[in-house]
Protein backbone atom coordinates (compact mmCIF):
# COMPACT_ATOMS: atom_id res chain seq x y z
CA UNK A 1 0.00 0.00 0.00
CA UNK A 2 3.15 2.48 0.56
CA UNK A 3 3.45 2.74 -3.52
CA UNK A 4 -0.44 3.63 -3.64
CA UNK A 5 -0.10 6.23 -0.67
CA UNK A 6 2.64 7.91 -2.08
CA UNK A 7 0.61 8.00 -5.35
CA UNK A 8 -2.21 9.49 -3.65
CA UNK A 9 0.10 12.10 -1.99
CA UNK A 10 1.69 13.35 -4.98
CA UNK A 11 -1.52 13.98 -6.21
CA UNK A 12 -2.34 16.01 -3.86
CA UNK A 13 -0.11 18.09 -4.18
CA UNK A 14 -0.58 18.43 -8.62
CA UNK A 15 -4.19 18.15 -8.26
CA UNK A 16 -4.93 21.35 -9.24
CA UNK A 17 -2.17 22.10 -11.63
CA UNK A 18 -2.63 23.04 -15.23
CA UNK A 19 -1.70 20.40 -17.55
CA UNK A 20 -0.57 23.07 -20.05
CA UNK A 21 2.11 24.67 -17.90
CA UNK A 22 4.21 21.26 -18.06
CA UNK A 23 5.04 21.51 -21.33
CA UNK A 24 8.60 22.34 -21.97
CA UNK A 25 9.86 21.28 -25.47
CA UNK A 26 10.57 17.56 -24.39
CA UNK A 27 7.02 16.94 -22.96
CA UNK A 28 5.42 15.27 -26.18
CA UNK A 29 8.59 12.93 -26.91
CA UNK A 30 9.12 12.24 -23.25
CA UNK A 31 5.46 10.92 -22.58
CA UNK A 32 4.76 9.10 -25.63
CA UNK A 33 5.81 5.53 -27.05
CA UNK A 34 6.05 3.94 -30.51
CA UNK A 35 5.56 0.60 -31.30
CA UNK A 36 5.60 -1.09 -34.75
CA UNK A 37 4.16 2.11 -36.52
CA UNK A 38 2.01 3.12 -33.72
CA UNK A 39 2.10 6.38 -31.35
CA UNK A 40 0.74 6.48 -27.89
CA UNK A 41 0.63 10.29 -26.53
CA UNK A 42 0.00 10.36 -22.94
CA UNK A 43 1.40 14.09 -22.76
CA UNK A 44 -1.51 15.95 -22.34
CA UNK A 45 -2.27 14.09 -18.68
CA UNK A 46 -1.69 15.68 -15.75
CA UNK A 47 1.67 13.01 -14.95
CA UNK A 48 4.92 14.32 -15.02
CA UNK A 49 8.40 12.64 -14.34
CA UNK A 50 7.53 11.90 -10.34
CA UNK A 51 3.98 10.76 -11.43
CA UNK A 52 5.23 8.46 -14.27
CA UNK A 53 7.96 7.30 -11.56
CA UNK A 54 5.70 6.18 -8.98
CA UNK A 55 3.36 4.32 -11.50
CA UNK A 56 5.99 2.42 -12.55
CA UNK A 57 7.01 1.92 -8.88
CA UNK A 58 3.41 0.41 -8.12
CA UNK A 59 4.22 -1.75 -11.38
CA UNK A 60 7.08 -2.95 -10.24
CA UNK A 61 6.31 -3.57 -6.97
CA UNK A 62 3.32 -5.55 -8.25
CA UNK A 63 5.69 -8.03 -9.87
CA UNK A 64 4.56 -7.10 -13.09
CA UNK A 65 7.15 -8.75 -15.35
CA UNK A 66 7.38 -12.02 -13.65
CA UNK A 67 3.69 -12.35 -14.04
CA UNK A 68 3.15 -11.37 -17.31
CA UNK A 69 6.28 -14.01 -18.37
CA UNK A 70 3.85 -16.33 -16.23
CA UNK A 71 1.12 -15.64 -17.99
CA UNK A 72 2.88 -16.17 -21.90
CA UNK A 73 3.83 -19.49 -20.47
CA UNK A 74 1.20 -20.66 -19.67
CA UNK A 75 0.91 -20.83 -15.97
CA UNK A 76 -2.36 -21.22 -14.27
CA UNK A 77 -2.81 -17.27 -13.60
CA UNK A 78 -6.42 -17.70 -13.98
CA UNK A 79 -6.94 -19.19 -10.24
CA UNK A 80 -10.69 -19.04 -9.15
CA UNK A 81 -10.93 -21.63 -13.05
CA UNK A 82 -7.90 -23.11 -12.48
CA UNK A 83 -6.77 -22.41 -15.74
CA UNK A 84 -4.27 -21.23 -18.05
CA UNK A 85 -4.80 -17.87 -19.99
CA UNK A 86 -3.17 -18.38 -23.64
CA UNK A 87 -4.63 -16.22 -25.91
CA UNK A 88 -1.59 -15.31 -26.57
CA UNK A 89 -0.66 -18.61 -28.33
CA UNK A 90 -3.17 -18.38 -30.95
CA UNK A 91 -1.85 -15.40 -32.69
CA UNK A 92 1.71 -16.97 -32.31
CA UNK A 93 1.53 -21.00 -32.85
CA UNK A 94 5.36 -21.38 -33.88
CA UNK A 95 6.28 -20.89 -30.52
CA UNK A 96 5.79 -24.25 -28.54
CA UNK A 97 4.00 -23.25 -24.77
CA UNK A 98 3.39 -25.90 -22.21
CA UNK A 99 0.28 -27.02 -20.47
CA UNK A 100 0.40 -29.84 -18.01
CA UNK A 101 3.78 -30.21 -20.37
CA UNK A 102 1.72 -30.99 -23.25
CA UNK A 103 2.74 -28.27 -26.44
CA UNK A 104 -0.72 -26.64 -26.94
CA UNK A 105 0.44 -25.35 -30.28
CA UNK A 106 -0.04 -27.94 -32.52
CA UNK A 107 -3.53 -28.71 -31.51
CA UNK A 108 -3.88 -24.60 -32.55
CA UNK A 109 -1.86 -25.37 -35.99
CA UNK A 110 -4.40 -27.81 -36.93
CA UNK A 111 -7.36 -26.36 -36.13
CA UNK A 112 -6.07 -23.16 -37.41
CA UNK A 113 -5.01 -25.31 -40.57
CA UNK A 114 -8.69 -26.40 -40.59
CA UNK A 115 -10.27 -23.04 -40.45
CA UNK A 116 -8.17 -21.94 -43.17
CA UNK A 117 -9.19 -24.85 -45.66
CA UNK A 118 -13.04 -24.34 -44.87
CA UNK A 119 -12.57 -20.47 -44.97
CA UNK A 120 -10.95 -20.98 -48.47
CA UNK A 121 -13.71 -23.82 -49.53
CA UNK A 122 -16.43 -21.48 -48.76
CA UNK A 123 -15.08 -18.32 -50.84
CA UNK A 124 -14.13 -20.11 -53.55
CA UNK A 125 -18.08 -22.05 -53.75
CA UNK A 126 -16.17 -25.24 -53.21
CA UNK A 127 -18.08 -25.51 -50.05
CA UNK A 128 -22.25 -24.36 -51.22
CA UNK A 129 -25.40 -24.34 -49.83
CA UNK A 130 -28.08 -26.43 -50.91
CA UNK A 131 -28.85 -23.51 -53.05
CA UNK A 132 -25.36 -22.61 -54.38
CA UNK A 133 -22.99 -20.67 -53.43
CA UNK A 134 -22.70 -19.13 -49.53
CA UNK A 135 -23.63 -15.23 -50.03
CA UNK A 136 -24.05 -14.59 -46.39
CA UNK A 137 -22.73 -15.91 -43.07
CA UNK A 138 -24.45 -15.45 -39.83
CA UNK A 139 -22.74 -15.48 -36.76
CA UNK A 140 -24.67 -16.48 -34.08
CA UNK A 141 -22.92 -16.17 -30.33
CA UNK A 142 -22.91 -13.55 -27.34
CA UNK A 143 -19.96 -11.63 -25.34
CA UNK A 144 -16.62 -12.79 -26.37
CA UNK A 145 -18.12 -15.00 -29.35
CA UNK A 146 -19.97 -11.94 -31.18
CA UNK A 147 -18.17 -8.82 -30.03
CA UNK A 148 -14.57 -9.38 -31.62
CA UNK A 149 -15.51 -10.77 -34.59
CA UNK A 150 -18.90 -8.51 -35.14
CA UNK A 151 -16.36 -5.43 -34.14
CA UNK A 152 -13.59 -6.43 -36.70
CA UNK A 153 -15.91 -7.41 -39.13
CA UNK A 154 -17.16 -3.74 -39.95
CA UNK A 155 -13.58 -2.50 -39.35
CA UNK A 156 -12.13 -4.48 -41.61
CA UNK A 157 -14.93 -4.38 -44.12
CA UNK A 158 -12.80 -2.77 -46.74
CA UNK A 159 -10.72 -5.86 -46.60
CA UNK A 160 -13.75 -8.44 -46.98
CA UNK A 161 -14.86 -9.20 -50.35
CA UNK A 162 -18.34 -11.15 -51.48
CA UNK A 163 -19.25 -12.98 -48.30
CA UNK A 164 -21.52 -10.68 -46.11
CA UNK A 165 -21.59 -11.64 -42.65
CA UNK A 166 -23.74 -10.80 -39.79
CA UNK A 167 -23.98 -11.26 -36.03
CA UNK A 168 -27.32 -12.05 -34.24
CA UNK A 169 -26.62 -12.10 -30.09
CA UNK A 170 -29.65 -10.65 -28.28
CA UNK A 171 -32.58 -13.48 -27.11
CA UNK A 172 -34.83 -10.47 -28.45
CA UNK A 173 -36.43 -12.21 -31.48
CA UNK A 174 -36.15 -9.19 -33.16
CA UNK A 175 -32.28 -9.15 -33.72
CA UNK A 176 -32.54 -13.07 -35.61
CA UNK A 177 -35.58 -11.80 -36.96
CA UNK A 178 -34.33 -9.14 -38.49
CA UNK A 179 -31.31 -10.75 -39.37
CA UNK A 180 -32.63 -13.53 -41.24
CA UNK A 181 -35.60 -11.75 -43.19
CA UNK A 182 -34.77 -11.50 -46.47
CA UNK A 183 -31.58 -13.95 -46.47
CA UNK A 184 -31.88 -16.91 -48.23
CA UNK A 185 -31.25 -20.41 -46.38
CA UNK A 186 -30.52 -21.89 -49.36
CA UNK A 187 -27.15 -19.89 -49.86
CA UNK A 188 -26.54 -19.41 -45.87
CA UNK A 189 -23.79 -20.78 -43.75
CA UNK A 190 -24.71 -20.40 -39.88
CA UNK A 191 -22.22 -20.09 -37.19
CA UNK A 192 -22.91 -21.36 -34.20
CA UNK A 193 -20.14 -19.16 -31.65
CA UNK A 194 -20.33 -20.62 -27.65
CA UNK A 195 -17.33 -21.60 -25.85
CA UNK A 196 -19.62 -23.58 -23.58
CA UNK A 197 -22.40 -24.45 -25.79
CA UNK A 198 -24.91 -23.79 -23.15
CA UNK A 199 -25.55 -20.05 -23.21
CA UNK A 200 -29.58 -19.25 -23.26
CA UNK A 201 -29.23 -16.75 -25.71
CA UNK A 202 -27.09 -18.65 -28.45
CA UNK A 203 -28.79 -21.92 -27.99
CA UNK A 204 -32.19 -20.53 -28.58
CA UNK A 205 -31.36 -18.49 -31.43
CA UNK A 206 -29.45 -21.32 -32.99
CA UNK A 207 -32.58 -23.47 -32.62
CA UNK A 208 -34.33 -20.51 -34.02
CA UNK A 209 -32.05 -20.39 -37.25
CA UNK A 210 -32.14 -24.33 -37.53
CA UNK A 211 -35.95 -23.68 -37.57
CA UNK A 212 -35.83 -21.16 -40.34
CA UNK A 213 -33.03 -23.29 -42.23
CA UNK A 214 -35.62 -26.25 -42.20
CA UNK A 215 -37.84 -24.17 -44.25
CA UNK A 216 -35.56 -23.38 -47.10
CA UNK A 217 -33.60 -26.44 -47.47
CA UNK A 218 -34.02 -30.42 -47.41
CA UNK A 219 -30.79 -30.81 -44.86
CA UNK A 220 -30.31 -28.03 -42.42
CA UNK A 221 -27.68 -29.42 -40.77
CA UNK A 222 -25.47 -29.04 -43.64
CA UNK A 223 -25.00 -25.59 -43.61
CA UNK A 224 -24.10 -25.13 -39.81
CA UNK A 225 -20.67 -24.68 -38.41
CA UNK A 226 -19.94 -24.63 -34.62
CA UNK A 227 -17.23 -22.94 -32.88
CA UNK A 228 -16.85 -24.14 -29.39
CA UNK A 229 -14.82 -26.17 -26.22
CA UNK A 230 -17.83 -28.51 -25.93
CA UNK A 231 -17.39 -31.08 -28.54
CA UNK A 232 -20.15 -33.21 -27.31
CA UNK A 233 -22.78 -30.71 -27.14
CA UNK A 234 -22.31 -29.54 -30.99
CA UNK A 235 -22.39 -33.44 -32.03
CA UNK A 236 -25.44 -33.56 -30.29
CA UNK A 237 -26.71 -30.09 -32.30
CA UNK A 238 -26.45 -31.79 -34.73
CA UNK A 239 -23.36 -30.27 -36.13
CA UNK A 240 -21.22 -32.46 -38.37
CA UNK A 241 -17.67 -32.80 -36.86
CA UNK A 242 -15.93 -31.30 -40.24
CA UNK A 243 -17.52 -28.24 -39.62
CA UNK A 244 -16.71 -28.41 -35.83
CA UNK A 245 -13.71 -25.83 -35.04
CA UNK A 246 -12.59 -26.35 -31.09
CA UNK A 247 -10.57 -24.39 -28.57
CA UNK A 248 -9.32 -25.09 -25.31
CA UNK A 249 -11.07 -23.21 -21.81
CA UNK A 250 -7.49 -21.47 -21.60
CA UNK A 251 -8.79 -19.20 -23.89
CA UNK A 252 -11.17 -16.99 -22.16
CA UNK A 253 -14.53 -16.18 -24.09
CA UNK A 254 -13.17 -12.03 -24.12
CA UNK A 255 -10.14 -12.70 -25.57
CA UNK A 256 -11.22 -15.56 -28.18
CA UNK A 257 -10.83 -13.62 -31.67
CA UNK A 258 -7.82 -14.85 -32.03
CA UNK A 259 -9.27 -18.15 -32.81
CA UNK A 260 -12.16 -20.39 -33.96
CA UNK A 261 -14.66 -17.32 -32.24
CA UNK A 262 -13.03 -15.17 -35.26
CA UNK A 263 -13.89 -17.92 -37.96
CA UNK A 264 -16.67 -15.94 -39.43
CA UNK A 265 -14.05 -12.62 -39.78
CA UNK A 266 -11.69 -15.21 -41.35
CA UNK A 267 -14.21 -15.95 -43.87
CA UNK A 268 -15.06 -12.35 -44.48
CA UNK A 269 -11.58 -11.06 -45.11
CA UNK A 270 -9.96 -14.08 -46.29
CA UNK A 271 -6.83 -16.69 -44.46
CA UNK A 272 -4.42 -14.48 -45.64
CA UNK A 273 -5.62 -11.23 -44.23
CA UNK A 274 -6.69 -12.74 -40.96
CA UNK A 275 -3.42 -13.63 -40.79
CA UNK A 276 -2.08 -10.43 -40.94
CA UNK A 277 -4.40 -9.61 -37.99
CA UNK A 278 -2.54 -12.56 -35.96
CA UNK A 279 0.85 -11.26 -36.96
CA UNK A 280 -0.11 -7.51 -35.27
CA UNK A 281 -1.72 -9.52 -32.17
CA UNK A 282 2.00 -11.30 -32.11
CA UNK A 283 3.89 -7.99 -32.54
CA UNK A 284 2.32 -6.24 -29.53
CA UNK A 285 2.96 -9.26 -27.71
CA UNK A 286 6.56 -8.87 -28.71
CA UNK A 287 6.65 -5.45 -27.87
CA UNK A 288 4.91 -6.09 -24.34
CA UNK A 289 7.21 -8.75 -23.11
CA UNK A 290 10.64 -6.91 -24.55
CA UNK A 291 10.24 -3.43 -24.05
CA UNK A 292 11.57 -1.45 -21.42
CA UNK A 293 8.32 -0.56 -18.80
CA UNK A 294 8.85 3.18 -19.38
CA UNK A 295 8.09 2.75 -23.04
CA UNK A 296 5.80 0.09 -23.34
CA UNK A 297 2.43 0.65 -24.55
CA UNK A 298 0.09 -1.88 -22.34
CA UNK A 299 2.39 -0.53 -19.50
CA UNK A 300 1.43 2.91 -19.91
CA UNK A 301 -2.10 2.83 -21.02
CA UNK A 302 -2.59 0.66 -17.90
CA UNK A 303 -0.60 3.44 -15.83
CA UNK A 304 -3.14 6.32 -17.08
CA UNK A 305 -5.92 4.25 -16.45
CA UNK A 306 -4.98 3.58 -13.06
CA UNK A 307 -3.64 7.36 -12.36
CA UNK A 308 -7.19 8.53 -13.81
CA UNK A 309 -9.15 5.93 -12.06
CA UNK A 310 -7.80 4.68 -8.91
CA UNK A 311 -5.88 7.94 -7.68
CA UNK A 312 -7.52 11.15 -9.51
CA UNK A 313 -11.35 9.05 -8.47
CA UNK A 314 -12.63 9.71 -12.47
CA UNK A 315 -15.08 6.91 -12.42
CA UNK A 316 -15.31 6.48 -16.74
CA UNK A 317 -13.06 6.67 -19.28
CA UNK A 318 -14.70 7.37 -23.08
CA UNK A 319 -12.84 5.86 -25.82
CA UNK A 320 -13.53 7.72 -28.96
CA UNK A 321 -12.21 6.67 -32.14
CA UNK A 322 -12.01 8.81 -35.19
CA UNK A 323 -12.51 6.08 -37.72
CA UNK A 324 -15.81 5.11 -38.64
CA UNK A 325 -15.09 1.72 -38.92
CA UNK A 326 -14.40 1.30 -35.41
CA UNK A 327 -17.79 2.10 -34.15
CA UNK A 328 -18.03 -1.09 -32.36
CA UNK A 329 -14.49 -0.63 -30.35
CA UNK A 330 -16.27 0.83 -27.22
CA UNK A 331 -18.44 -2.06 -27.17
CA UNK A 332 -15.95 -4.71 -27.52
CA UNK A 333 -13.53 -2.81 -24.88
CA UNK A 334 -16.38 -2.70 -22.77
CA UNK A 335 -16.62 -6.58 -22.27
CA UNK A 336 -12.77 -6.69 -22.30
CA UNK A 337 -12.27 -3.98 -19.89
CA UNK A 338 -15.64 -4.15 -17.45
CA UNK A 339 -15.97 -8.47 -17.80
CA UNK A 340 -11.99 -8.59 -16.85
CA UNK A 341 -11.12 -5.94 -14.13
CA UNK A 342 -15.24 -5.44 -12.49
CA UNK A 343 -14.27 -7.74 -9.86
CA UNK A 344 -14.83 -6.37 -6.13
CA UNK A 345 -12.23 -8.77 -4.12
CA UNK A 346 -8.35 -9.47 -4.84
CA UNK A 347 -6.99 -13.47 -6.27
CA UNK A 348 -6.84 -14.37 -2.47
CA UNK A 349 -10.55 -12.96 -1.74
CA UNK A 350 -9.88 -10.07 0.10
CA UNK A 351 -12.03 -6.49 -0.49
CA UNK A 352 -10.41 -4.34 -2.82
CA UNK A 353 -8.72 -1.02 -1.02
CA UNK A 354 -9.26 0.46 -4.18
CA UNK A 355 -11.64 1.13 -6.74
CA UNK A 356 -12.20 -1.88 -10.00
CA UNK A 357 -11.52 -1.12 -13.65
CA UNK A 358 -13.64 2.28 -15.08
CA UNK A 359 -16.89 2.34 -16.67
CA UNK A 360 -15.59 2.44 -20.27
CA UNK A 361 -18.01 3.95 -22.83
CA UNK A 362 -17.59 6.04 -26.17
CA UNK A 363 -19.03 6.52 -29.47
CA UNK A 364 -17.06 7.44 -33.06
CA UNK A 365 -15.83 11.16 -33.22
CA UNK A 366 -16.92 13.33 -34.88
CA UNK A 367 -20.79 12.07 -34.67
CA UNK A 368 -19.81 11.95 -30.53
CA UNK A 369 -19.19 15.82 -30.72
CA UNK A 370 -22.50 16.51 -31.81
CA UNK A 371 -24.07 13.82 -28.67
CA UNK A 372 -22.05 13.86 -25.74
CA UNK A 373 -18.86 15.96 -25.71
CA UNK A 374 -21.00 19.21 -24.24
CA UNK A 375 -20.75 16.95 -21.12
CA UNK A 376 -16.89 15.94 -21.77
CA UNK A 377 -16.35 20.34 -22.39
CA UNK A 378 -18.32 21.42 -19.60
CA UNK A 379 -19.76 19.20 -17.21
CA UNK A 380 -18.76 19.15 -13.80
CA UNK A 381 -17.19 15.53 -13.96
CA UNK A 382 -13.85 15.03 -15.27
CA UNK A 383 -14.24 12.18 -18.17
CA UNK A 384 -10.41 11.48 -19.06
CA UNK A 385 -10.98 10.88 -23.52
CA UNK A 386 -8.62 8.46 -25.19
CA UNK A 387 -8.42 9.47 -29.19
CA UNK A 388 -7.62 7.00 -31.52
CA UNK A 389 -6.71 8.35 -35.25
CA UNK A 390 -5.26 6.87 -38.02
CA UNK A 391 -3.06 8.99 -41.00
CA UNK A 392 -5.29 7.45 -43.70
CA UNK A 393 -8.08 6.39 -44.65
CA UNK A 394 -9.25 3.31 -47.01
CA UNK A 395 -10.73 6.17 -49.46
CA UNK A 396 -8.13 7.94 -50.99
CA UNK A 397 -10.47 10.21 -53.19
CA UNK A 398 -11.66 11.27 -50.12
CA UNK A 399 -8.28 12.64 -48.42
CA UNK A 400 -10.06 16.04 -47.60
CA UNK A 401 -12.68 14.04 -45.95
CA UNK A 402 -10.02 12.62 -43.78
CA UNK A 403 -7.62 15.11 -43.08
CA UNK A 404 -11.01 16.81 -41.61
CA UNK A 405 -11.74 13.85 -38.94
CA UNK A 406 -8.52 14.48 -37.87
CA UNK A 407 -8.39 17.96 -37.60
CA UNK A 408 -11.37 17.35 -35.44
CA UNK A 409 -9.57 15.12 -33.50
CA UNK A 410 -6.83 17.22 -32.51
CA UNK A 411 -9.34 19.83 -32.17
CA UNK A 412 -10.68 18.17 -29.39
CA UNK A 413 -7.65 17.30 -27.55
CA UNK A 414 -6.18 20.57 -27.45
CA UNK A 415 -9.82 22.04 -26.35
CA UNK A 416 -9.99 19.69 -23.69
CA UNK A 417 -6.40 20.69 -22.67
CA UNK A 418 -6.55 24.69 -23.73
CA UNK A 419 -10.24 25.28 -22.31
CA UNK A 420 -11.39 29.07 -22.53
CA UNK A 421 -11.09 31.55 -20.09
CA UNK A 422 -13.61 33.60 -18.90
CA UNK A 423 -11.07 36.22 -19.42
CA UNK A 424 -11.22 34.91 -23.20
CA UNK A 425 -15.08 34.97 -23.50
CA UNK A 426 -15.81 37.81 -22.13
CA UNK A 427 -13.06 39.05 -24.85
CA UNK A 428 -15.06 37.34 -27.68
CA UNK A 429 -18.74 38.50 -26.46
CA UNK A 430 -17.36 42.05 -26.32
CA UNK A 431 -15.99 42.22 -29.95
CA UNK A 432 -19.90 40.99 -30.49
CA UNK A 433 -21.32 43.76 -29.14
CA UNK A 434 -22.53 42.84 -25.75
CA UNK A 435 -21.62 44.76 -22.55
CA UNK A 436 -22.91 45.37 -19.10
CA UNK A 437 -24.36 42.65 -17.00
CA UNK A 438 -25.47 41.02 -20.17
CA UNK A 439 -21.80 40.50 -20.96
CA UNK A 440 -20.57 38.92 -18.28
CA UNK A 441 -23.70 36.99 -18.04
CA UNK A 442 -23.36 35.63 -21.86
CA UNK A 443 -19.63 35.10 -21.37
CA UNK A 444 -19.78 32.85 -18.42
CA UNK A 445 -22.13 29.80 -20.29
CA UNK A 446 -18.82 30.24 -23.00
CA UNK A 447 -15.97 29.06 -20.67
CA UNK A 448 -14.46 25.86 -20.83
CA UNK A 449 -12.37 24.88 -17.90
CA UNK A 450 -9.99 22.89 -20.30
CA UNK A 451 -7.05 20.96 -18.17
CA UNK A 452 -8.87 17.87 -18.72
CA UNK A 453 -6.75 15.13 -19.57
CA UNK A 454 -6.68 12.81 -22.54
CA UNK A 455 -4.13 10.36 -24.27
CA UNK A 456 -4.17 9.70 -28.40
CA UNK A 457 -3.40 6.41 -30.22
CA UNK A 458 -2.15 7.07 -33.42
CA UNK A 459 -1.92 4.17 -36.52
CA UNK A 460 -0.79 4.55 -40.00
CA UNK A 461 -4.10 3.26 -41.62
CA UNK A 462 -6.57 0.51 -40.02
CA UNK A 463 -5.31 -2.31 -41.97
CA UNK A 464 -5.62 -6.10 -40.35
CA UNK A 465 -2.39 -5.69 -38.86
CA UNK A 466 -3.27 -2.58 -37.19
CA UNK A 467 -6.46 -3.67 -35.85
CA UNK A 468 -4.39 -6.99 -34.47
CA UNK A 469 -1.95 -4.30 -32.56
CA UNK A 470 -4.67 -2.32 -31.29
CA UNK A 471 -6.39 -5.29 -29.72
CA UNK A 472 -3.47 -6.67 -28.07
CA UNK A 473 -2.41 -3.93 -26.93
CA UNK A 474 -5.65 -3.13 -25.19
CA UNK A 475 -6.09 -6.95 -23.58
CA UNK A 476 -2.44 -6.38 -22.04
CA UNK A 477 -3.81 -2.83 -20.78
CA UNK A 478 -6.59 -5.10 -19.07
CA UNK A 479 -3.75 -7.20 -18.07
CA UNK A 480 -1.68 -4.70 -16.58
CA UNK A 481 -4.42 -3.22 -14.93
CA UNK A 482 -5.35 -6.35 -13.02
CA UNK A 483 -2.06 -7.14 -11.81
CA UNK A 484 -1.81 -4.16 -10.24
CA UNK A 485 -4.98 -4.02 -8.67
CA UNK A 486 -4.39 -8.21 -7.87
CA UNK A 487 -7.29 -9.10 -9.12
CA UNK A 488 -8.21 -12.19 -11.66
CA UNK A 489 -8.89 -10.27 -15.17
CA UNK A 490 -9.84 -13.75 -16.54
CA UNK A 491 -13.12 -15.27 -14.51
CA UNK A 492 -16.67 -13.77 -14.56
CA UNK A 493 -18.51 -15.04 -11.55
CA UNK A 494 -20.50 -11.28 -11.58
CA UNK A 495 -22.50 -12.94 -14.95
CA UNK A 496 -23.58 -15.81 -12.79
CA UNK A 497 -26.64 -14.59 -10.73
CA UNK A 498 -28.37 -12.70 -12.98
CA UNK A 499 -28.41 -16.08 -15.30
CA UNK A 500 -29.79 -17.80 -12.42
CA UNK A 501 -32.54 -15.12 -11.57
CA UNK A 502 -33.89 -15.24 -15.42
CA UNK A 503 -34.03 -19.13 -15.65
CA UNK A 504 -35.97 -18.98 -12.25
CA UNK A 505 -38.34 -15.78 -13.70
CA UNK A 506 -39.23 -17.79 -16.84
CA UNK A 507 -41.72 -20.11 -15.23
CA UNK A 508 -43.35 -17.54 -13.78
CA UNK A 509 -43.96 -15.48 -16.25
CA UNK A 510 -45.43 -18.59 -17.82
CA UNK A 511 -48.25 -18.61 -15.04
CA UNK A 512 -46.27 -20.25 -11.98
CA UNK A 513 -46.63 -18.56 -8.79
CA UNK A 514 -44.32 -15.28 -7.99
CA UNK A 515 -44.46 -16.07 -4.25
CA UNK A 516 -41.03 -14.98 -2.27
CA UNK A 517 -40.02 -12.64 -4.95
CA UNK A 518 -39.82 -8.84 -3.68
CA UNK A 519 -42.83 -6.13 -4.57
CA UNK A 520 -41.26 -4.84 -7.21
CA UNK A 521 -40.64 -7.48 -9.13
CA UNK A 522 -44.14 -9.09 -8.75
CA UNK A 523 -45.45 -6.11 -9.68
CA UNK A 524 -43.39 -5.85 -12.87
CA UNK A 525 -44.10 -9.56 -13.12
CA UNK A 526 -48.01 -8.96 -13.09
CA UNK A 527 -47.64 -6.12 -15.52
CA UNK A 528 -45.76 -7.86 -18.15
CA UNK A 529 -47.02 -11.53 -18.14
O1 LIG B 1 -22.08 -14.26 -19.59
C1 LIG B 1 -20.77 -13.91 -19.84
C2 LIG B 1 -20.10 -14.86 -20.78
O2 LIG B 1 -19.72 -16.01 -20.11
C3 LIG B 1 -18.90 -14.19 -21.43
O3 LIG B 1 -17.78 -14.23 -20.64
C4 LIG B 1 -18.80 -14.94 -22.69
O4 LIG B 1 -18.02 -14.26 -23.63
C5 LIG B 1 -20.26 -15.03 -23.09
O5 LIG B 1 -20.92 -15.23 -21.87
C6 LIG B 1 -20.60 -16.09 -24.07
O6 LIG B 1 -20.27 -17.37 -23.61
P1 LIG B 1 -20.20 -18.60 -24.60
O7 LIG B 1 -19.16 -18.34 -25.59
O8 LIG B 1 -19.89 -19.79 -23.72
O9 LIG B 1 -21.56 -18.74 -25.24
Amino acid sequence: MNDWQALRDHHRMVADRPILTLFDDNRAKAFSARADGLLFDFSKTNICDTGLDLLLQLAEGADLATKRDAMFSGARINETEHRAVLHTALRNMNDPVLVDGVDVTVALRETHARMQAFARDVRSGAFAGQGGRITDVVNIGIGGSDLGPAMAAIALSPYAEDLRTHFVSNVDGAHIADVLKGLDPATTLVIVASKTFTTIETMTNAETAKAWMAQGVAEPATQFAAVSTAADKTAAFGIDPSRVFGFEDWVGGRYSMWGPIGLALMLAIGPEEFDEFLAGGAAMDAHFRDADLSKNLPVLLALVGIWHNQICDYATRAVLPYEQRLARLPAYLQQLEMESNGKRVSMDGVDLAVHSGPVVWGEPGTNGQHAFYQLIHQGTRVIPCEFLVGREGHEPELAHQHRLLVANCLAQSEALLRGRSLEQATEIQRKKGLEGPELDRQARHRVFPGNRPSTTLCYLKLTPFVLGQIVALYEHRVFVEGVILGINSYDQWGVELGKELALALQPILEGASAEGKDGSTRQLVDFLR
